[in-house]
């Protein structure tokens, strides 16, 4: 096995678009699961397990996120599960930072969504390539070319269609594979996929008025032909560059598409990429194993308090009971009992190749952001910490319980479900989210899992800024000077607590020796 043969992915797209659909029919499809409904099922089994997260279970939504594995035509496919809900977190930008490419999922009778939109921005920044796959052509849908330029325009991304729907809705005939010219249809009452497939000589071969209607026909030479024409070829260097993206049509519901895509993600799709990290970016064939963890989640099991990193392999082959050493602290640890998440059960890991998860049971030595590697001195770049655009002040019910509310602070702090300040002046610990169920997550982790009754209560903040300066005398007058607004995150970094977007402009001026950043690299 080597690092070539793995595709570690996401999902991402709006709420309903069919992500759950789709993970499910890819993991069907991959041979990772037997029945269609597992997903769900496993899900349910998930959430009951999970019952601290009340919330999950109230909304229908998944807070966390998992890994998929399956495999297929020798390929090991890694899907990452990215939180689906509109609040967005910081667990959702981190997932993307582990991967090596997305598929993004659109609605074809919506377009672009606004969640996809955030997603894809955040895979922007890392140049994370993308497969487009407009789903629900069974149903009534705009039209393609709509959904193309919508695509291009909105995310300012060439578009390369490489399947063309034969109608949508209840004019719906089959999808045409412009790349080989074969035709995917429907059969039964259902209309579903189940393996019919034609070959054809391209789109004039006459053969086609054979399965498809005088209007079907018409309809796929003339939009094909236009289609062809009218947008960029596949290009898989700017594809993978995240310039261009293929475009699939299918139903995740009905089966169609599906195969197409995993064949796709199998064909195109990159490999592990070389991960950004200091001193130097580090490659998957380096031989010395390297990873970082991306998430931390605690008390899957309320019976014990477990905690699992999950750790992105980025370059040797790892196995089980190897020692690494964490970025955070010095000392080595031995991972002996490893979990590889395989869609049926998670299976105990031998051994890992780059892009490959693991899960590493720990009692929180391992935080979000540690580099772990055989050999110290390696440290991965650029898992950020955002700066929180809603701040609280959290408010104690009974003061007995001051130490277990540090410690659930710090501990969710940890797991990046929150941020928490610590002001210079005063006792009212404040805390910082992206989103605002964050907030709702806390509080009923607080009530459940610490036992802490807490309230949260507007604080005279709005946002928030880590600084720094070249100079520590010019930083150490700049706190001095604004100790009111001062506080410390969790890892003692010095945080400027502001009012306004405006202060901190403000102030910035004032101080122009002084860095204010928006994220914190960890
Ligand atoms: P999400 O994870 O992105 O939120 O979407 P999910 O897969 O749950 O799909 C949202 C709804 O869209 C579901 O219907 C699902 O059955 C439907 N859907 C997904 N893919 C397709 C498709 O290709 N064609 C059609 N026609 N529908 C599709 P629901 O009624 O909300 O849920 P359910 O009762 O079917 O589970």
């Amino acid at each position: 096995m080597t690092p070539q043969d793995r595709r570690t992915f996401a999902i991402i797209s709006h709420p309903d678009a069919g992500k759950t659909t789709l993970t499910e029919k890819l993991l069907l499809f991959g041979g990772a699961i037997h029945l269609a409904g597992e997903v769900k099922a496993r899900g349910q089994a998930r959430r009951a397990r999970s019952d601290w997260m009340k919330i999950e279970q109230q909304r229908g939504i998944s807070v966390t996120s998992s890994v998929m594995t399956f495999e297929r035509q020798g390929i090991t496919f890694n899907l990452l599960d990215t939180p689906g809900h509109e609040d967005f977190s910081e667990d959702t930008y981190r997932t993307l930072t582990a991967v090596d490419s997305a598929v993004m999922v659109i609605d074809a009778a919506k377009g672009i969504e606004p969640q996809t939109r955030k997603l894809f921005e955040v895979c922007r920044l890392r140049s994370v390539p993308i497969i487009t796959f407009v789903n629900k052509v069974d149903r009534e849908g705009r039209p393609p070319f709509e959904l193309l330029d919508e695509v291009a325009d909105m995310l300012q991304l060439d578009v390369c269609p490489m399947t063309w729907p034969v109608g949508m809705g209840g004019q719906f005939e089959g999808i045409f594979d412009l790349v080989d010219n074969r035709l995917l249809l429907p059969e039964g009452d259902s209309r579903e996929f189940q393996g019919k497939v034609e070959q054809y000589r391209g789109l004039d071969d006459p053969d086609l008025a054979n399965t498809l209607s005088p209007e079907g026909v018409d309809r796929l030479r003339e939009e094909a032909e236009l289609a062809v024409a009218g947008y960029a070829d596949f290009d898989g260097d700017r594809y993978c560059a995240g310039d261009l993206t293929p475009v699939y049509f299918g139903s995740a519901l009905k089966e169609f598409g599906v195969d197409s895509l995993i064949d796709a993600i199998a064909r195109h799709a990159p490999s592990p990429r070389p991960q950004p990290a200091e001193p130097a970016p580090v490659q998957p064939s380096d031989s010395e194993v390297t990873g970082f963890i991306f998430k931390v989640q605690a008390n899957m099991d309320p019976n014990h308090r477990d905690r699992i990193a999950f750790m992105r392999l980025c370059s040797g082959v790892f196995k089980r009971g190897m020692k690494l050493t964490p970025s955070g602290h010095g000392k080595p640890i031995a991972i002996h009992s490893p979990i590889l998440f395989f869609a049926r059960e998670r299976e105990l890991a031998d051994e890992a190749y780059p892009g490959d998860i693991i899960g590493i049971p720990n009692h929180g030595v391992l935080r979000v952001g540690d580099t772990l590697s055989e050999r110290p001195g390696v440290r991965f770049t650029g898992l950020p910490n955002f700066a929180p655009e809603i701040l609280r002040r959290v408010q104690l019910k009974d003061f007995t319980k001051t130490k277990q509310l540090r410690k659930a602070l710090d501990d969710m702090a940890e797991e990046g479900v929150t941020q928490v300040f610590y002001p210079e002046i005063g006792s009212n610990w404040i805390i910082g989210v992206v989103g605002q169920l964050q907030l709702e997550v806390l509080l009923s982790r607080l009530d459940a899992e610490y036992k802490v009754a807490a309230g949260l209560e507007p604080a005279p903040f709005d946002t928030a800024r880590w600084v720094s300066a070249a100079d520590p005398a010019e930083l150490k007058t700049f706190m001095e000077l604004n100790r009111t607004s001062m506080a410390k995150d969790r890892d003692d970094n010095p945080v400027f607590l502001a009012k306004s977007a405006w202060e901190v402009n403000y102030i910035a001026e004032r101080y122009p020796a002084v860095k204010f950043a928006a994220t914190r690299e960890r």
